[in-house]
């Protein structure tokens, strides 16, 4: 079921069910964050494994605090300045984190998001919620209530529809707990703006399959069903896959054979426009179901970074 009853979300939450929750970047699969076996139900709804550990989502700052051992200040300067919004932060978790949110580690992901639905259901709760994006595991992730709809429908008790989401890819995950922070998941808030506010270059420590600090984030990730191909000259692209049904994924103000079925992420080139067209467009296209979807990669800064890493995990066999 699909509606907009913030009290119904929390009550079913508080009886251990699993709803899917707007945020501003990607919906999410929630939970009750304390209760073990609703925790469960995420891993099985999703057919995630169980070594990819879960976010948890507060409602602030101050709601964080019980969850982690302390808040380092780099922490603390970017929650300030960045929450509610697209930013989790990994920090060194206390006892009261299952070891199942965090799959075992000591290190527990934390954010508050800022979608207005979401943030009165985190305030009507006496727990927080851990969810993942709602999509099965390793498919396109959702950013409409339809998609939850669409392929989890029949096993979430209700989805909470809070229209699409304005950033549209997921969060930038920061480790806190090194003496400088490192980005381990580039996301919806940009490299340069993180910079701005700590004052110093973050490391990248983007995961690879085996990385431990995120290790959900498997090279094959986002993946429509057609075969994904990131290109860096469309046209010759286009040549080399003529016979087969292709669809293209664009962005700027050049235009291909009107032949071809063609979306394109943003025509006056923002990567905010293009961030929050990303994964619908991706579903459009594999809707079409061609053989191939051949897509462009974007400039890489600001928003562009966090684009081309889930179009490159997308092109992954
Ligand atoms: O924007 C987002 O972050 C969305 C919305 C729903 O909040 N959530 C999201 O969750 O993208 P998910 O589960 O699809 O991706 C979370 C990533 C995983 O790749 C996981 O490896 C990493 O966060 N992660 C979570 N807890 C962690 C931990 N304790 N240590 C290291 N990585 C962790
Ligand atoms: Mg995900």
């Amino acid at each position: 079921m699909i509606g907009h009853d913030v009290l119904l979300a929390a009550d079913n939450l508080r009886r251990g069910l699993t709803v899917g929750i707007p945020t501003e970047t990607v919906y999410g699969l929630a939970a009750n964050a304390l209760n073990e076996s609703a925790v469960v139900s995420i891993f099985k709804i999703k057919n995630r494994p169980f070594f990819d550990p879960l976010i948890l989502h507060v409602r602030d700052l101050e709601s964080a605090v019980p969850y982690v051992e302390s808040i380092p200040e780099a922490a603390r300067k970017l929650a300030d300045q960045f929450w509610p919004g697209p930013l989790t932060l990994l920090l060194r978790k206390s006892k009261l984190v299952p070891d199942i949110v965090t799959s075992g580690s000591d290190l527990v992901a934390i954010r508050v998001p800022r979608h207005p639905l979401t943030l009165s259901l985190l305030k009507e709760l006496e727990f927080p919620l851990a969810a993942p994006s709602a999509n099965p595991f390793g498919y396109i992730s959702p950013t409409k209530a339809e998609h939850v709809e669409q392929q989890l429908g029949d096993k979430v008790s209700y989805i909470l529809d809070g229209g699409s989401s304005d950033v549209g890819i997921e969060s930038t995950i920061i480790n806190c707990t090194t003496e400088r922070i490192q980005i381990v998941r580039l996301g919806g808030l940009s490299m340069e703006l993180i910079e701005t506010q700590i004052g110093y270059k973050p490391e990248l420590n983007i995961s690879k399959n085996s990385n431990p600090l995120a290790p959900g984030q498997l090279d094959k990730h986002y993946a429509p069903k057609a075969q994904f191909v990131l290109s860096d000259n469309i046209e010759e692209t286009i040549l080399k896959y003529r016979h087969n049904k292709i669809a293209i994924l664009t962005f700027g103000s050049k235009t291909y054979d009107e032949s071809i079925y063609q979306l394109n992420l943003s025509p006056t080139e923002s990567l905010e426009e293009a961030a929050r067209n990303l994964f619908h467009y991706m579903r459009l296209l594999d809707n079409y179901m061609p053989e191939v979807i051949i897509s462009v990669k974007l400039p890489s800064f600001g928003l562009g970074l966090a684009i081309n890493d889930r179009l490159s995990r997308a092109s992954k066999h």
